[in-house]
């Protein structure tokens, strides 16, 4: 059966997040098939090179021997049992592996399956912490400009209108928002809120580092300290989004470790599995934890039925010991600067090219639409995927975060492809 027998079908019966089905043509959509390490193969037998990591969460590859093993072996054992009331030996296993590398103190972990559970936790938890500690008014959040934290009703609300999200805006609760990385002056206007904000504020929420979803604005390590020292003296909890930076994207196993940032709170998701499994987890300072606990109504009253999966457990757990014994973080750097120094030859002085940002292996190139059409991102990127590189643009910024494993080889195809993409669509 062709591929296009095959989108027949699924256009007859699924609906495509974040895709206008009317254009869904436009999008070259692949029908994955199978995989074999870096490579999607699609139906009729074409490859693609993963170089989006399958929207952020692919860190070692598709298919990784041991982490089919250790899905293999939990699945002999139990798939999944409920972690309300109960505990499950893997789980454990996994919960003391992250306690010992977490960028936080005292950690306890409450597990969940995707981003946008482990924020909407995060955000619960902190207005919890207030109240359970006899402290009604604070009740507020500050977050940032371009922000994404998912599309829950509560992490929409700390998150900014990107993607059209503005169309929810009756549904979002209120937030203070101060501007993004893409102002040079957004520490100051941060600080300027918890100044004078701080005792109506439950949390600071932000993705440190990197805002990805708004195409990958970066700040400066130094700065996002600064704002987590400031929040800690005003009293503020610290909620720090590393859903998509976290696992080794930037180069460290957290962003908050290039930072000096300890958050009272920070969530996790996409590469825990090393992009197998839905699986994500809020970590809670030991100071946050212990506001839980006593007579009720102390307890927290939120929990998923997968959270805490066995086989998202298992496959995480032994995620976690490759990413450590395989030298993976030494080439995220290695092939990060090789990325870094072709992007600077080949991409950024290309006309339709306005700026490209990067830390680690996540990258953004922003095109300049000007006089190039509409919808020039989704054209660039098809225009790779066609050439075997599997790009998704976010408006008109191309992403590029291939997997932490990537190859020196294929780090010049994905530059390769995408100046040929440039030029054919864009010049
Ligand atoms: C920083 C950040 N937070 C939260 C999310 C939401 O994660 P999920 O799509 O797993 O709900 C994302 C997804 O891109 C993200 O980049």
């Amino acid at each position: 059966m062709s591929s296009e027998d095959w989108l027949r079908r699924d256009r007859a019966v699924v609906w495509h997040g974040f895709t206008q089905m009317a254009h869904y043509d436009e999008h070259a959509p692949i029908v994955v098939d199978h995989a074999e390490g870096h490579e999607l193969v699609d139906v009729e037998g074409r490859r693609y090179l993963d170089a989006i990591s399958s929207l952020w969460v692919t860190t070692l590859g598709h298919r990784v021997p041991e982490l089919d093993a250790a899905l293999a072996r939990q699945a002999g054992k139990v798939a999944h049992s409920t972690m309300l009331g109960n505990t499950n030996r893997v789980v454990v296993e996994l919960a003391e592996a992250l306690a010992a590398v977490v960028p936080v103190d005292g950690p306890h972990f409450l597990f969940a399956s995707d981003g946008a559970s482990a924020v909407e936790q995060a955000l619960k938890i902190a207005f919890q912490y207030w109240v359970n500690r006899g402290d009604h008014g604070r009740v507020g959040y500050l977050a940032l400009g371009n922000a994404y934290h998912g599309d829950t009703v509560g992490s929409l609300s700390v998150g900014d209108g990107g993607f059209g999200t503005s169309l929810y805006d009756p549904l979002r609760f209120p937030v203070h928002r101060t501007p993004g990385y893409d102002d040079p002056a957004w520490l100051d206007k941060a600080l300027a809120v918890l100044e004078a904000h701080g005792p109506e504020l439950a949390a600071v929420v932000f993705e440190p580092l990197v805002q990805g979803a708004a195409g990958m604005l970066v700040a400066e390590p130094t700065d996002v300290g600064v704002l987590g020292r400031a929040a800690a003296d005003a009293g503020v909890l610290v909620v720090a989004d590393e859903v998509a930076t976290g696992f080794g994207r930037t180069g460290r196993l957290f962003a908050s470790d290039w930072c000096g940032l300890r958050p009272d709170l920070l969530c996790l998701g996409k590469g825990i599995t090393g992009g197998y499994l839905p699986m994500s987890a809020t970590v809670a300072a030991g100071h946050v934890y212990e506001a839980f606990l006593g007579e009720e109504p102390l307890a927290l009253f939120h929990g998923h039925s997968y959270g805490g999966n066995a086989l998202g457990a298992a496959v995480a757990l032994e995620h976690l010991r490759l990413v450590h014994e395989g030298g993976v973080l030494d080439n995220v750097g290695a092939r990060a600067a090789q990325l870094a120094r072709l992007l600077a030859g080949r991409i950024a002085p290309h006309g339709a090219v306005k700026a490209v940002r990067q830390r680690g292996l996540m990258v953004g190139v922003e095109l300049d639409p000007t006089g190039r059409g509409v919808r020039l991102g989704r054209r660039v990127c098809a225009a790779a995927v066609r050439r075997g590189v599997l790009l998704r643009p976010l408006g008109d910024v191309v992403v590029l975060m291939p997997p932490l494993t990537v190859e020196a080889g294929e780090v010049e195809l994905i530059v390769d492809t995408l100046a040929a993409a440039l030029d054919e669509v864009a010049t």
